[in-house]
């Protein structure tokens, strides 16, 4: 028999539905979610949460705050410290997720000291978060052997991160930015910005002033009956959970 028609034949066919079938299987039990005992890891998980299947790497799961219903995509890492560093089992959080935070598949968090995602963050696949560099100061010493320092890491409420971004440590990026595809983003990023390239730069801007500078190349489109975003002073206060 040919290649094609062995591809074709009806073991073939039955053994690629099986094979899929389970692995559909696979995904859909292998989702934790927050009332899950696996979710216990975690210094906390909110109601509604859950993170798909297969998760990524994951150290010190007990300083990873994980608000009310966020997605946390498969191949995420969630790393805090290498696996052979031990956080204290009350050390306090280092990686906080906010709530209705969506992140996209094989997205690299690598904290050691605090990466914080603020409510209704929305992350790409494949952006890298980090809060600590390398130092290579001494000329003599494997970079890898050398001190490591850190700064803190901030995402503003309401914040979409492009694919492939990178965000280095220190960065702090405001409300409701976007961040582009393949930025390298570092530094502090005012509300209402738009970065793109690398190094990231703002590309255009809101402000209550002046509105979006520079104006938009093409309109945005309008859909009936889509929401329409309400200015803080102008919200009624939220009522606690
Ligand atoms: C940022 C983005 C949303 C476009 O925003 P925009 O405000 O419409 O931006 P514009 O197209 O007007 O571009 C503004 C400037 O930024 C530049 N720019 C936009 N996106 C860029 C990118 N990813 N990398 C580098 N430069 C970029 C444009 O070239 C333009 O530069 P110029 O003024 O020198 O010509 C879009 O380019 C993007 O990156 N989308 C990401 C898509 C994605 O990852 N989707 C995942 C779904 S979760």
């Amino acid at each position: 028999m040919s290649r094609s028609g062995q591809l074709n034949s009806p073991f073939h066919q039955w053994t690629t539905t099986m094979v899929n079938r389970v692995w559909s299987f696979v995904r859909t039990r292998g989702a934790v979610n927050w009332q899950h005992p696996l979710a216990r890891r975690y210094g906390s998980m909110g109601e509604g949460s859950y993170q798909a299947f297969p998760p990524g790497d994951c150290t010190n799961p007990h300083t990873i705050h994980i608000g009310r219903n966020c997605f946390i995509g498969a191949g995420v890492t969630l790393a805090v410290g290498m696996p052979t560093e031990v956080y204290a089992p009350d050390h306090g959080p280092v990686i906080e997720i906010g709530d209705r935070t969506t992140v996209g598949k094989n997205c690299w968090f690598v904290a050691r000291h605090s990466i914080v995602l603020e409510d209704d963050v929305m992350i790409a696949p494949n952006v890298y978060f980090t809060d600590h560099n390398h130092t290579y100061a001494d000329p003599w010493l494997p970079v890898g052997q050398q001190v490591i320092q850190g700064k803190p890491v901030r995402v503003g409420a309401g914040t979409w991160i492009a694919t492939n971004a990178v965000i280095l440590p220190g960065t702090t990026i405001g409300a409701n930015c976007t961040i582009a595809a393949g930025a390298v983003v570092r530094g502090d990023i005012p509300d209402h910005s738009v970065v793109a390239g690398v190094p990231g730069r703002i590309v255009r801007r809101w402000t209550r002033a002046d509105g979006w500078q520079p104006p938009f190349t093409e309109p945005i489109g309008v859909v009936e009956g889509w929401p329409v975003g309400v200015p803080p002073e102008l919200r009624e206060p939220e009522t606690p959970a």
